[in-house]
């Protein structure tokens, strides 16, 4: 087992990784102090993997709830009816919510535990590739608003991400390459070097080969750990973890979240983002099309069709980086070298944008 933490005074926690972890009932009496549990799931992830989470809580009292599976049901109603299961069980303040799936039940199960009586304790236990080198780390928590992506939401560290890699021998080929795209996205803001790995192992990564996923996931937990441990709540740092993000929003958002997965449509930003950083000149052309390859191989769009330029524009506008009413973008100088901006051409953006829209 790995072991990483994420350093936040008292606040900080572990993140555990390893094979069959779900089952380790040691780790759960140490990483779940409370005695009423809330185990948020959902539809497709509680089949597979609720029962194990559950006897490795005993002796607690548990409760669970599932919620509907997928992005358009990451909203404010379906907060409600959690909320209406820990208040109709009479859970205090000191129960522990614990969110075993992907990112949508993990962000949901976060934004609970934030507002529940103003905070309540919260526990990761990640199952997609996606979450397990991301979403689970780093206490952002939150739901969609029509009008955009994770609008609502609210910083709230878990006490513990417990990440049992066996997990992904379900995930869907297609779920699994969604994950590659934040997998890539580490290596292009602060890590040629994995970059170069991602680049010579894709073959594996691909076939879900479990010591290359152990090894990103590692990884991409290392960097994200630091990055939010020198800037939890995103006044510096922090933000070029959004590489490709502002774009890929602003894709799901016009598609009704139905159209592309979270990941693919991050795929597809950290392309434009490196397009924007071509037509900005300063990224090479040779730089453009290593990124372009690599997001293509591992399966992940490269362009996207059938939405305009000014739909893009508009929804990367109510995107929570705009300050002073200017899009902040995170854009690249090379490959492992990102910074945040908000000084750029906006003929380079639009032109960008034409592009890699068709
Ligand atoms: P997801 O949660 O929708 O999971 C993808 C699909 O896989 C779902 O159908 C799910 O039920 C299924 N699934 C999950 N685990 C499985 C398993 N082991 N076997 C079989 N099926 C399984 O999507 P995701 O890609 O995990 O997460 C995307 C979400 O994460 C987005 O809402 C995005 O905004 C959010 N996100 C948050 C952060 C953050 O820092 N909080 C970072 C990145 C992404
Ligand atoms: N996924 C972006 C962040 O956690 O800051």
């Amino acid at each position: 087992m790995d072991i990483l933490r994420v350093d936040l005074g008292s606040r900080s926690y572990p993140i555990l990784i390893g094979q069959g972890l779900l089952s380790d009932q040691e780790i759960f009496r140490r990483h779940v102090g409370a005695s009423d549990v809330l185990i948020i799931s959902n539809t497709t992830v509680a089949p597979l993997y609720l029962r194990t989470l559950e006897e490795s809580l005993q002796p607690r009292r548990i409760v669970a709830t599932l919620l509907p599976d997928g992005e358009p049901h990451k909203t404010l109603d379906v907060i409600q009816r959690v909320l209406d299961v820990l208040v109709a069980n009479r859970f205090g303040r000191d129960c522990a919510v614990v969110a075993l799936g992907g990112g949508v039940v993990g962000d949901m199960a976060g934004f609970a535990a934030a507002i529940y009586q103003r905070g309540v304790a919260f526990v990761q236990v990640p199952t997609t590739l996606l979450a397990q080198v991301d979403s689970a780390v780093g206490g952002k928590t939150g739901v969609n608003h029509p009008g955009g992506k994770n609008l609502i939401g609210a910083f709230h560290q878990p006490a513990a991400v417990i990440t049992d890699t066996r997990t992904l021998a379900t995930l869907p080929p297609r779920e699994l390459r969604a994950g590659l795209a934040e997998v890539i996205k580490y290596g292009l803001i602060c890590d040629s070097a994995f970059f170069a790995w991602l680049e010579a192992h894709a073959d594996d990564l691909l076939a879900g080969e479990p010591s290359a996923l152990a090894r990103v996931i590692r990884r991409s937990c290392e960097i994200k750990a630091a990055i939010v441990g020198r800037d939890e709540q995103e006044h510096g740092d922090r933000a070029l973890l959004n590489l490709g993000h502002t774009f890929g929003h602003a894709i799901e958002s016009a598609t009704g979240y139905t159209r592309w997965l979270h990941g693919e449509a991050v795929g597809a930003g950290l392309v434009m983002a490196a397009r924007m950083s071509r037509e900005s000149g300063l990224l090479s052309a040779q730089d453009l099309a290593r990124i372009t390859t690599l997001v293509g191989r591992m399966g992940l769009p490269v362009r996207v069709s059938g939405i305009a330029p000014e739909t893009i524009l508009a929804n990367m506008r109510i995107d929570k980086k705009v300050q002073g009413g200017r899009i902040r973008l995170v854009l690249l100088r090379g490959v492992g070298a990102s910074f945040v901006t908000a000084d750029y051409d906006e003929d380079c953006l639009r032109r960008t944008l034409e592009s890699q829209l068709q």
